[in-house]
């Protein structure tokens, strides 16, 4: 495709996304307002100064998306990833689902499961309507509605935040493969495993950049798995073995795998959890290996940000968010062994790489 067709086709699908999440948002908050008046949301508004701040930075992790597809390190075609037929399908359930949502805000019940889901065996901190989801991540239809809801939640940009990881993975394991062709290293020498996978939709991008590599991921949610299998069956390459295991036990042993990712998941662990899974990760990471972290930005990165940051677990249920905005992630990796911490920031996503040493 000319390179004018492919930036004007880009822009277009971009652009249809942010004004459809901006659409929901605007509706639904009317509908809230209009059919709760009583229910309050202690959020700020953002000024028009911030609000174009927040745009300038949207239109920049969109043209650098675009540019690392031009570049090569991974395929255009990726960006273009056809979600409008999986938007269609599930977004009437999205409002169907909203009562519930306004229900359980009102009386402050965040911790709700239906009757015939088994709550046996997970964590504590896990069992959490996250997002204020119903049944937090329990259930097939919050598997079949993530995608969507996050989506919404970053005007369109939730997939080139993701995409941001690609770069750091591959670079690295160039490195660590001294300037071979990465993407032509047989699955038996590189491993890669994306922790807590949720839907696949990262283990799909590091498919694309890295076709031959034997991808692995994990989570704790099976009917999230379910929903990574389908949506990673829907195309051709060899399939990601998926598993169902706590992130602070990962089922590996030392030193297995050359790259290991991890995306949307450190706001959603208690500190102290976050800490075990680093050092996990640690442990099954080969010596001269890669470790990929995005996450949400924190107070520090971007000041201007910091009310958006403040509303954010206002809006959505998230119990440990304001403890992670806070924390230092750079020196919980470093207590964990790993060294050459490097941290970019792009939107609202912050990125962590990290390598455990080879001496
Ligand atoms: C916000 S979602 C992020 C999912 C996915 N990485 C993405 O890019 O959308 C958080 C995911 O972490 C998983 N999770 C949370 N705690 C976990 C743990 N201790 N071990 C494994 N998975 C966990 C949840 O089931 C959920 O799929």
């Amino acid at each position: 495709m000319p390179n004018t067709i492919t930036k004007f086709t880009h822009q277009t699908f971009q652009q249809s996304k942010i004004y459809f999440a901006l659409a929901h948002k605007e509706i639904s908050t009317k509908l809230r307002k209009f059919i709760y008046p009583n229910l309050k949301l202690n959020t700020k508004p953002l000024s028009a100064e911030i609000i174009q701040k927040m745009q300038q930075r949207i239109d920049e992790i969109i043209q650098k998306d675009l540019a690392d597809g031009e570049k090569g390190i991974y395929p255009v075609n990726i960006i273009f990833d056809n979600i409008w037929a999986y938007f269609f399908s599930y977004y009437p359930n999205v409002w169907l689902d909203m009562p519930r949502v306004w229900e359980k805000i009102q009386q402050k019940k965040y911790q709700e499961f239906s009757p015939e889901i088994d709550t046996q065996g997970y964590p504590n901190y896990y069992l959490q309507n996250f997002h204020y989801q119903t049944d937090g991540y329990l259930s097939e239809m919050s598997a079949n509605l993530y995608d969507l809801q996050v989506e919404i939640l970053f005007n369109g940009t939730a997939d080139a935040m993701r995409r941001r990881i690609l770069a750091p993975l591959k670079m690295g394991l160039e490195k660590l493969f001294s300037g071979q062709n990465v993407e032509a290293i047989a699955p038996q020498k590189l491993r890669v495993l994306d922790i807590a996978c949720g839907t696949g939709r990262t283990l799909k991008f590091i498919r694309a950049t890295l076709p031959k590599a034997a991808l692995y991921g994990i989570d704790l949610s099976p009917n999230y798995l379910k929903k990574a299998n389908k949506l990673l069956s829907e195309e051709l390459g060899e399939l990601p073995q998926l598993l169902q295991g706590n992130a602070e036990n990962l089922p590996f042993r030392e030193n297995y795998f050359q790259g290991i990712t991890c995306v949307f998941t450190f706001h959603e662990l208690p500190p102290m959890v976050r800490q075990k899974v680093l050092e996990e990760t640690f442990r099954v990471i080969q010596p001269g290996g890669v470790f990929v972290i995005c996450d949400s930005i924190q107070a520090y990165d971007e000041p201007d940000f910091v009310q958006m940051l403040e509303n954010f677990p206002v809006m959505f249920h998230e119990p440990y968010y304001k403890n992670y905005i806070m924390d230092n992630l750079e020196e919980r990796l470093e207590k964990a062994g790993f060294i050459n911490i490097a941290t970019e920031v792009h939107f609202a996503s912050k990125y962590w790489v990290g390598y455990k040493p080879d001496y």
